[in-house]
C-alpha cells in the first residue's frame, strides 16, 4: 500500500514538473518568435515585413518595396529560438548590415528580459520607434515612461538613448517601482517616480521632454501576483488595486455603494447593456445583505455568472464576469481619469514637436485620447474660413482657447504586427495610438454664443418610406 502510494506520488511529481518545463519552453518560443519577427519588422527601414504560420512552422520574409525579397527565414518555432538567423545575409544590402547587427543585440536582451521578468512589452519596438523616430542612431533627448512595469519599454528606450539622453519612470506598484530602483542604481540616465503618471507635471516641474510613453492597463506580473485579485479565482480576495497599500480594495468598496452607483460603474467601464448593468448591480448586493462583506473574488464572479446565464462552457469558468471585474479595477484605481489627466500633463511637458504614444487596450481608453485629441485640434482650411465663429468652437473647441500649442494625430490606432498577435495574448487587443505636439496656426476665435450641447447638435431626420417588396 505504501509502496503504490509512494508510485503515484513520484509519476505525479514527474508529470508536474514535465508540465512546468513544458511551459516554460512555450512561454521561451512564444517569447523569442515574436521578438524575432518585430525585431526585423520595425528595425528595417524601407523593408516590408511578412509572416505566416502554418502548424509549427513559421515564415518570417523582408521584401523591398519593390517586390524584392530581403531575407527569409522558414523554419519551425523552436529553430527559430536559436537566434535571428539572416542565413542569405549577402541578399541583404551593405546600409542595412549595421541595423542586422543591433537587432540581434537587441532581440537577445529582450529574449533575456521577457524570461527574467515574466513580462512581454507590448508593441515594443513598434512604440518605442514612434517615440523616438525611426532608424538605430542615439538620440540625447529627455523622454517619460508613465507606466514602467517591469521596465520593458523603459529599457527598450534607454537603449536608444546617448549617455546624455535621460528617462523619467513613473509607476503606483511598489513591486513595479522596486525594480525601476535597480534600474537607477545601473543606469544614471533613468530615474522613477513613486507616483501616479497624473503628477507627471508636479514632479517634473520645470523639465522639457521629448518624448511620453503610456501602456496602460495592468502588467502580466500583476495578474500573476495574487494579492491585487486580478485574476478571478475563488481564493483570491477581491481586491483589484495597482497599489494594494493605498485607497480602497474591491470588497470595502462594496460595503458602501448603492444599487445605482454600482450599476454607473459596470456600465460605464464594461457592460454595454444598461440593463444587465443593473441587474449585477442588484444581485452582488443582494448577496452581501444575505451573506456579508465579499472576501474572495470567485464569491463576485459566480453571482455575475449566475445572472449572464453562464452555463460554464466558456472554456474560462470566471469568462462572464471579467467586464464586471475589468469595470471595478478602472474605477477603484481612477484609470480613466488618471489617463485623461496624464495627456493634458504630457503635453503640458512636451517640447514643440515632442510626441506622445499610447498603447490602449479596450474602447473606453480610446474614447478618452480621443476625446483629448478632439478637443485640441485644429480646424482643416477650408472649415476654418466657411464657419461662423460660433460654429468653429463648437467643432473645434481648441480654437476658443489661448493654448499656445495643437495636437495632431501621427498614428491613429495601430494593432500589433506579425507573430506577436499570434504569440503574446495580451498583445491582441492592443492599439497604439501616438499624437504629436504641434504649433498652434489658428488664433483664438470669440464667439458671443457658447457651444450648443451635444443633444441639440443631432436630430433623427423623418424615415424616408422603404419599400422592399416587387409590388
Ligand atoms: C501594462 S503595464 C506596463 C508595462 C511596461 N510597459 C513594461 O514594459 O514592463 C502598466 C503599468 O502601469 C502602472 N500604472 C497603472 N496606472 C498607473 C497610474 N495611474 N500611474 C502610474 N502607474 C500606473 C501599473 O502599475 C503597471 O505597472
Amino acid at each position: 500500500m505504501a509502496r503504490l502510494r509512494l508510485r503515484s506520488l513520484i509519476v505525479g511529481l514527474a508529470s508536474i514538473t514535465i508540465a512546468a518545463i513544458a511551459r516554460r519552453e512555450v512561454w521561451r518560443r512564444k517569447a523569442f518568435s515574436s521578438h524575432a519577427f518585430l525585431a526585423a519588422s520595425t528595425r528595417l527601414p524601407n523593408a516590408s515585413p511578412l509572416g505566416a504560420r502554418s502548424g509549427f512552422r513559421v515564415t518570417l520574409q523582408l521584401r523591398r518595396a519593390n517586390g524584392r525579397k530581403l531575407w527569409e527565414q522558414d523554419d519551425d518555432e523552436s529553430a527559430l529560438m536559436s537566434g535571428l538567423d539572416f542565413g542569405n545575409e549577402g541578399d541583404l544590402d551593405s546600409d542595412l548590415m549595421e541595423s542586422v547587427e543591433s537587432m540581434r543585440k537587441e532581440d537577445k536582451r529582450r529574449r533575456v528580459h521577457a524570461e527574467e521578468t515574466g513580462h512581454l512589452p507590448v508593441q515594443e519596438l513598434e512604440a518605442v520607434e514612434k517615440l523616438l523616430g525611426p532608424g538605430v542612431e542615439k538620440q540625447s533627448g529627455t523622454y517619460v515612461d508613465g507606466t514602467f512595469g517591469r521596465g520593458g519599454h523603459s529599457k527598450s528606450i534607454l537603449g536608444r538613448l546617448s549617455p546624455t539622453g535621460k528617462l523619467f519612470a513613473f509607476d503606483v506598484d511598489p513591486a513595479a517601482v522596486a525594480v525601476g530602483r535597480k534600474l537607477e542604481q545601473q543606469d544614471s540616465r533613468f530615474r522613477i517616480f513613486h507616483r501616479p503618471f497624473a503628477e507627471m507635471k508636479e514632479a517634473l516641474e520645470g523639465v522639457q521632454v521629448d518624448g511620453v510613453l503610456l501602456d496602460v492597463g495592468v502588467s502580466n506580473n500583476q495578474v500573476d501576483n495574487e494579492e491585487h485579485g486580478f485574476r478571478i479565482r475563488d481564493d483570491v480576495a477581491l481586491d483589484l488595486r495597482m497599489n494594494i497599500h493605498e485607497g480602497i480594495a474591491a470588497a470595502d468598496w462594496l460595503l458602501n455603494v448603492s444599487v445605482e452607483e454600482l450599476a454607473w460603474v459596470i456600465h460605464a467601464n464594461g457592460e454595454e447593456n444598461p440593463l444587465e448593468a443593473e441587474r449585477i448591480a442588484e444581485a452582488v448586493l443582494c448577496r452581501q445583505q444575505q451573506l456579508g462583506r465579499y472576501s474572495f473574488a470567485g464569491e463576485l464572479a459566480d453571482v455575475v455568472k449566475t445572472v449572464k446565464g453562464d452555463t460554464g462552457y466558456s472554456g474560462n469558468k470566471h469568462n462572464s464576469a471579467k467586464l464586471t471585474f475589468n469595470a471595478i479595477r478602472m474605477f477603484l484605481n481612477n484609470e480613466m481619469e488618471q489617463l485623461s489627466s496624464a495627456l493634458s500633463a504630457a503635453f503640458g511637458l512636451l517640447s514643440p514637436g515632442g510626441r506622445c504614444v499610447i498603447i490602449t487596450f479596450n474602447p473606453k481608453e480610446r474614447r478618452v485620447v480621443r476625446e483629448f485629441t478632439d478637443a485640441h485640434e485644429e480646424p482643416i482650411p477650408s472649415l476654418q474660413t466657411l464657419l461662423t465663429p460660433a460654429r468653429l468652437c463648437e467643432l473645434y473647441p481648441l480654437v476658443a482657447t489661448d493654448l499656445p500649442y495643437s495636437v495632431r494625430k501621427l498614428q491613429s490606432s495601430a494593432s500589433p504586427r506579425g507573430s506577436e498577435f499570434l504569440s503574446n495574448p495580451r498583445a491582441k487587443s492592443s492599439k497604439l495610438i501616438a499624437l504629436i505636439k504641434s504649433a498652434r496656426r489658428v488664433p483664438q476665435v470669440r464667439s458671443i454664443e457658447a457651444p450648443r450641447p451635444q443633444e441639440l447638435r443631432f436630430r433623427k431626420p423623418e424615415l424616408p418610406a422603404f419599400r422592399g417588396g416587387g409590388g
